[in-house]
């Protein structure tokens, strides 16, 4: 008895502390938004920066759609619940997205709440008014 209450306090300790940790979440890994679209992010690395490449489902080019490749960073890169931001260079169209968003852990599942922007090519700049369009979406981790 005297030996074990040390030891179960640690025990408790370490159990308690893992468990009430709010669980990381990381980009790494695959995503699928509201849209049916796939979203794969490679390794973020210690500076919070990753890479990954992206299948939309939706598209208003007359191109056919290809994945495309994407480049971001996740703030910070090691703590619960982060704020990323990613760029997506369209393969198939003369576009650029900007994603801004955050990971969220709703029960057990990752969320990721995206805001965007689309750039689309306009040919001159009387045009600009209309190049932009705004939009939201959410992915979840693909199990
Ligand atoms: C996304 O991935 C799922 C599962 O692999 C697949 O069924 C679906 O067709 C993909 N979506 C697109 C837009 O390719
Ligand atoms: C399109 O993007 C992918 C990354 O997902 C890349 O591997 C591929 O080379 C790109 N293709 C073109 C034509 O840029």
């Amino acid at each position: 008895m005297v030996q074990a209450t040390p030891f179960l306090l640690l025990l408790f300790l370490a159990l308690g502390a893992h468990g009430l940790a709010v669980k990381k979440c990381s980009l790494t890994g695959q995503w699928k938004n509201d849209l049916g679209s796939n979203m794969t992010i490679y390794e973020v690395n210690e500076d919070g920066d990753f890479s990954g490449k992206y299948l939309t489902a939706v598209s208003d080019s007359s191109s056919e759609i290809r994945e495309s490749p994407l480049l971001g960073f996740q703030h910070p890169p090691d703590e619960s619940q982060p704020t990323f931001g990613f760029t997506i260079r369209w393969n198939f169209t003369n576009t650029i997205s900007v994603f801004t968003g955050q990971c969220f852990e709703e029960g057990n599942r990752e969320v990721l709440k995206t805001m965007w922007l689309l750039r689309s090519r306009v040919e001159n700049i009387k045009n600009d008014w209309k190049a932009t369009r705004v939009g939201y979406n959410t992915f979840w981790r693909l199990e």
